[in-house]
This record gives C-alpha cells, sequence and structure tokens, in this order.
C-alpha cells in the first residue's frame, strides 16, 4: 500500500472518501435537474459532455503528471527558480533545455507499452458515463443515487474473481442487504410522483436498466484499473492520462454516429455554425456545472482508488444517499414515501455493516472465488 498522505493533518484517504461522498450527491442533483428542466429537443448533448469531460480530465492530469515529474527529477547542475509554501514545492521554473526532457519523457511513461491496458476501462468508462446520462434523464435523484448503489455488489463481485480479495460472511451479509434495500427503494418508484416542474417525461424502467447497466460497468472498470494501477509503479497522474486518451475514440463514437444518422439535420446544423459550436448547443450554466463536477468526481476517485479500494469508494458514496434524498425534497418536491424511507434506511444499515472491523480470520468465514 503506498504511503498515504495527508492534508492539514487528515490523511487523504478520509478526505478523499469523504470529498467523493459530496461529490457524488452533487453530481447526482445537478446532473438530473440538467437533464429535465428543458425540453429534451433543448436539452445539451450527453456525449459532448462525456467528451468534454475525457478531454479536461485528461488535460488536468497532465498538468499534474508533469509537475511530479518535475518533483521527482534530479538535476542539480540545471538553474531554477522555486517558489515554495512551508516547505512544499509550488512552482519551479527550469532550463529550456531540461523542459524538452522532461516533455520527452512524460511522453515515454505516457506511451509505455503496457498502457493498452487502460484501453478496457476507458470504453467501459465512456459507456457508463453516457448511461448516466440516460439514468439520470429517467429517474429522480433521490432514486438514482439509492439504485446506483448497487454498483457495490458488482464492485465486490469483481473484487473477488479479478484480484482475489476474501470477504467475510457479514460482508456479504452486507451485500446482500444492500440489494434488497435497492430493491425496496426501486419498487416505490413507480408510485412516487415526479416534479411537476419538470418538463422532461421520464421512463423509470429506461432508467433502471441504464443504472443497473452502468453498476456493471463500474464494478468491472474500477476493479480493472486498481488491478493495474496496483500492479505497476507507473504513477496515478500518468495512468490517468493514459484512461483519458483511450476515451476519447469512444467518447467521439456516439457523436460521430448521431451525425451520421440524421445527416439531413447535421448538414442544416453545419451551415449555421461551425462543428464544435453546434457540438456545445445548448450548453448552459448547469451543463457545464454537471461536467467540471463530474471532472472534479474523476479526479478524486483515482485518488480513493489508489489510496483505498473500490469497496470502501462504493460505500463511502452511499452516504451521499442522505444529501441526494435530502436535496430531492427540497428541490424536485420528491415525495417520501414509506417504502423509499425503509429502502434507504436498509442501504444505510448495509453500509454500517460493511465498514464493521473484521473478526480474527480464524473465528469468520473467508468466501472468494473458486480460481
Ligand atoms: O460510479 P463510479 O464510481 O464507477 O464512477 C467513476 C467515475 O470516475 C467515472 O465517471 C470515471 O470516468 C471516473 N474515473 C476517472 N479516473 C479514474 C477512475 C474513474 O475519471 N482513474
Amino acid at each position: 500500500t503506498p504511503a498515504v498522505p495527508s492534508i492539514c493533518g487528515m490523511p487523504l484517504k478520509y478526505v478523499s472518501l469523504v470529498t467523493l461522498a459530496v461529490q457524488n450527491a452533487l453530481l447526482t442533483i445537478i446532473m438530473h435537474y440538467s437533464r429535465v428542466s428543458t425540453a429534451p429537443s433543448r436539452t445539451y448533448s450527453a456525449a459532448a459532455a462525456v467528451l468534454l469531460n475525457e478531454l479536461l480530465k485528461g488535460f488536468i492530469s497532465l498538468v499534474i503528471a508533469f509537475v511530479r515529474l518535475d518533483r521527482q527529477e534530479h538535476t542539480p547542475d540545471a538553474p531554477k527558480t522555486t517558489l515554495s509554501i512551508s516547505g512544499v514545492t509550488i512552482f519551479r521554473t527550469c532550463h529550456p533545455r531540461n523542459l524538452m526532457s522532461k516533455f520527452r519523457r512524460l511522453g515515454r511513461e505516457v506511451f509505455s507499452p503496457d498502457c493498452w491496458k487502460l484501453s478496457i476501462p476507458s470504453i467501459l468508462y465512456v459507456i457508463q458515463n453516457n448511461l448516466q446520462y440516460v439514468a439520470a434523464s429517467n429517474l429522480d435523484a433521490a432514486t438514482f443515487q439509492v439504485t446506483y448503489q448497487m454498483k457495490i455488489l458488482t464492485t465486490a463481485a469483481f473484487s473477488v474473481l479479478l484480484l482475489r480479495k476474501k470477504l467475510s460472511f457479514t460482508k456479504w451479509f452486507a451485500l446482500l442487504l444492500l440489494a434488497l434495500g435497492v430493491g425496496i427503494v426501486q419498487i416505490q418508484n413507480g408510485a412516487a410522483k415526479a416534479a411537476s416542474t419538470e418538463v422532461n417525461l421520464m421512463q423509470p424502467l429506461k432508467g433502471f436498466l441504464a443504472v443497473a447497466a452502468a453498476c456493471f460497468t463500474s464494478g468491472l472498470a474500477g476493479v480493472y484499473f486498481e488491478m493495474v494501477l496496483k500492479n505497476s509503479p507507473a504513477d496515478l497522474w500518468v495512468r490517468n492520462v493514459q484512461l483519458s486518451l483511450f476515451s476519447l475514440l469512444p467518447a467521439l463514437i456516439p457523436i460521430i454516429a448521431a451525425n451520421a444518422s440524421s445527416p439531413v439535420e447535421a448538414a442544416a446544423a453545419a451551415t449555421k455554425g461551425c462543428f464544435v459550436s453546434n457540438l456545445f448547443r445548448n450548453f448552459g450554466p448547469w451543463a457545464w456545472a454537471t461536467v467540471l463536477i463530474q471532472v472534479f468526481g474523476g479526479l478524486v476517485t483515482a485518488l480513493v482508488i489508489k489510496y483505498s479500494d473500490n469497496i470502501m469508494k462504493g460505500f463511502a458514496t452511499s452516504l451521499s444517499i442522505v444529501i441526494s434524498f435530502l436535496a430531492s425534497v427540497a428541490l424536485f418536491d420528491f415525495r417520501i414515501t414509506f417504502a423509499f424511507t425503509v429502502g434507504s434506511l436498509t442501504v444505510l444499515l448495509a453500509t454500517w455493516l460493511y465498514n464493521q472491523p473484521e473478526q480474527s480470520s480464524a473465528k469468520g468465514w473467508k468466501w472468494s472465488a473458486p480460481c
């Protein structure tokens, strides 16, 4: 396990987990609002949002990877100007010759022989990020949030299968309880009516299927990324750049396909403006907020996977249920039903149970994958 850095004395592990919980709640609410507050014909392109997310995340990761390379490099002969705050180097200039060698070194790290490994989680994450928009458009924020917790189940299953993690009986029981809680919330979903102010008609079944598929990709992509990250010495931020690079092509495919499927519309749109301005048509403040929160979430997720693990990540985001739930009541007129309350409490109980300290392995059952 890597040495865990801290922020203001608090371990980065916990800071990133709590940050992720808050980010998840915000994303669910804002994404939902950004999709349902305008008529479908006037809403922004989800595929364009996913592409923008990858471009921004990739660029930020590249800058961080470059800065970290700067810290690692030992070139005592080069003249440097260093800006440090409390002993932490914020900025350091160096000779242009060194700058070029750093670019080359970063290039070599990004295009390392094993970079192809990131193509698998990249494709899965692009599919997942697109599915999230389908789900957010067709389910109310609170139901989406609770149902999306099923990713804990898929993550645990893939952790056992791919990472050979062993889970105690209590943990498996907590996972079952989680599935039960999500089921209860889903049953009431048909009964609870969405806010009358929302102009977009929601299709709960379509939303549920999208979340179910997103849970599958979330579990597989997260565990695969963890496996690649923890089985090689490559820097987290270099891995993130690779992830974003491999995401670009799959993120472009739905955009190209949409243009190809409606060539008349595409041609009409093209006469009105350039490709980029057409792509980001209807991108209002809420669409931008959704993308920026998603970018932030992607970066925090990477930190959580590095300093904690995927299963813990899932449970941390369960906390965001409470935040989304209260916000849905306040913002979207979400009606609290008995089933929703019971289902949400079951999910929270499962979260608590899963995080109970382990008994010694001699006492507890340990189930693992047969392989
Ligand atoms: O729902 P889940 O936690 O699986 O979502 C993970 C999100 O974090 C996805 O949007 C994915 O694109 C992003 N991510 C990232 N960088 C990583 C791992 C995940 O941007 N290294």
